[in-house]
């Protein structure tokens, strides 16, 4: 998103619209998303490894729905010639009402539920990446059961330790996902696959983890998925049409990171990639990545209020500002979860006071409800003003809970000067509604 100072008082504006106006349209908190940068994100992506693969005929991008997935966003996915991954029945559903070409996406999970599996073939979904190995018997059930021959992919764990979070590591064997490698459940997987006719193997799927910044963990996925791979073609006298390389890739959420270009990212990706076959005498399948956070993270941001402003003692004289906003960890789950980083500005208007060490804090019932541990914040900031926390696009709305009953806020797409609302804010008759006792 290009926050920009440009609106009266020097506010914040966005794709020309001025965050004062977005607040008293839409209220806060609001996510506002950033459509032009979403969807050139998205192309950025699509392009790039359709570049660095041409001379292999291409390679296709899966845009991760979990990081934020609504019906527009499916339809901007689909509109701009990306594929779609989705992980759960709720997502698959999205996608199809958005009409998402069922071809066009693939389904994860470690525990598909008989639902998923269900809805996922009898609609016809490119992919189903299998995670176990009682999964396949499963699937296997579910295409005898519609006449079909259902595509699959194998869900391998390729014993890489990403240098990321551990809840965001994914590779490295004591982790529930995928089918181990080094103890041959993968290659179980593919001979049980390859006996049964219901099922086509497409071929080997590896996700190392996410907010990843560097292709280190990548070229030593790609290298044993590859030797798994030509082992295939020697055992079972099958070329595997397909290779699938998760996604992961990292973005800045404080100036402090520093992620890869999708171009760079590509190229890096690429020349690994073909490296490596022509090293194993090998055709080179077709290369899929599934980036998520990488194209929404960066288009959207947050628009909070300022309720309260308190300096707090610590402990040798000094004192420490907090700044509590009308979300919180409802909405942002993952300055708790994961001690993620993320930076804050005074949104709604300009100001020369100094800069105070500030703690931004949500409003709700627990103090480790914090949404951006550390910012200078003018020391003029008071009730009333508006912040806006950039970076929030991926896995923030999509993580959002209605913790304490505070109702989730809406995603406002911006575009050419206008704004409008794509999920709308919950309400608390939403929530009543369920409540049927
Ligand atoms: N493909 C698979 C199989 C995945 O499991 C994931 C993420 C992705 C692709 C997309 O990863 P990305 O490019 O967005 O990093 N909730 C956490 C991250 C968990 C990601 C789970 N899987 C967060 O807030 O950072």
């Amino acid at each position: 998103t290009r926050l920009t100072q440009g609106g009266a008082a020097g506010a914040l504006e966005v794709g020309g619209l001025d965050v004062v106006g977005l607040a008293e349209r839409f209220g806060t908190p609001a996510f506002i998303l950033d459509e032009t940068d979403f969807r050139s994100r998205a192309t950025a992506f699509r392009d790039a490894f359709a570049e660095a693969f041409a001379a292999v005929g291409g390679a296709d991008v899966y845009y991760a729905g979990k990081a934020f997935l609504c019906t527009a966003v499916a339809r901007w996915v689909a509109e701009d010639g990306l594929h779609l991954d989705t992980c759960s029945g709720g997502e698959l559903t999205v996608a199809l009402r958005a009409g998402v070409a069922p071809e066009r996406i693939a389904l994860h999970g470690n525990n598909k539920l008989d639902f998923e599996i269900d809805r996922a073939v009898s609609n016809g979904v490119g992919r189903i990446v299998v995670d176990s190995l009682t999964e396949i018997d499963r699937v296997a059930e579910a295409a005898r059961r519609y006449g079909v021959r259902q595509p699959v992919m194998v869900r391998v764990t390729v014993g890489v330790e990403a240098h990321t979070h551990e809840y965001m590591s994914t590779a490295h064997e004591d982790q529930k996902f995928g089918l181990s490698l080094s103890e041959g459940h993968a290659a179980a997987a593919i001979a049980k696959i390859l006996a049964l006719p219901e099922l086509e193997l497409r071929g080997l799927h590896s996700h190392i983890g996410s907010q990843i910044f560097d292709t280190g963990g990548f070229e030593v996925a790609v290298r044993r998925l590859l030797d798994l791979h030509a082992a295939t073609k020697v055992q079972h006298g099958v070329d595997l049409p397909e290779m699938d390389l998760g996604g992961g890739y990292g973005i800045a959420y404080t100036s402090e990171h520093d992620p890869l270009e999708p171009k760079a990212l590509a190229d890096q990706l690429a020349a690994i990639v073909l490296r490596e076959c022509r090293g194993l005498g090998i055709d080179v399948p077709r290369i899929s990545v599934e980036p998520g956070r990488a194209i929404a993270g960066p288009s959207a941001f947050t628009l909070y209020r300022v309720g309260t402003v308190k300096d707090v003692p610590l402990d040798g004289g000094a004192a420490r500002r907090y700044v509590s906003v009308d979300g919180g960890m409802s909405d942002n789950i993952r300055t708790a979860l994961y001690d993620a980083d993320y930076s804050c500005t005074l949104a709604s208007r300009a100001s020369s006071a100094g800069p105070v060490l500030s703690r931004v804090v949500g409003k709700h019932c627990e103090s480790g409800d914090v949404v951006v541990r550390d910012e200078f914040l003018p020391s003029d900031v008071a009730p009333g003003d508006l912040l806006a926390v950039p970076a929030t696009g991926a896995y923030c709305r999509s993580m959002a809970s209605q913790y304490n009953h505070v109702p989730r806020p809406p995603v406002v797409a911006v575009r050419d000067g206008e704004a409008r609302v794509i999920v709308r804010r919950e309400t608390e008759d939403d929530l009543l509604a369920l409540d049927v006792g």
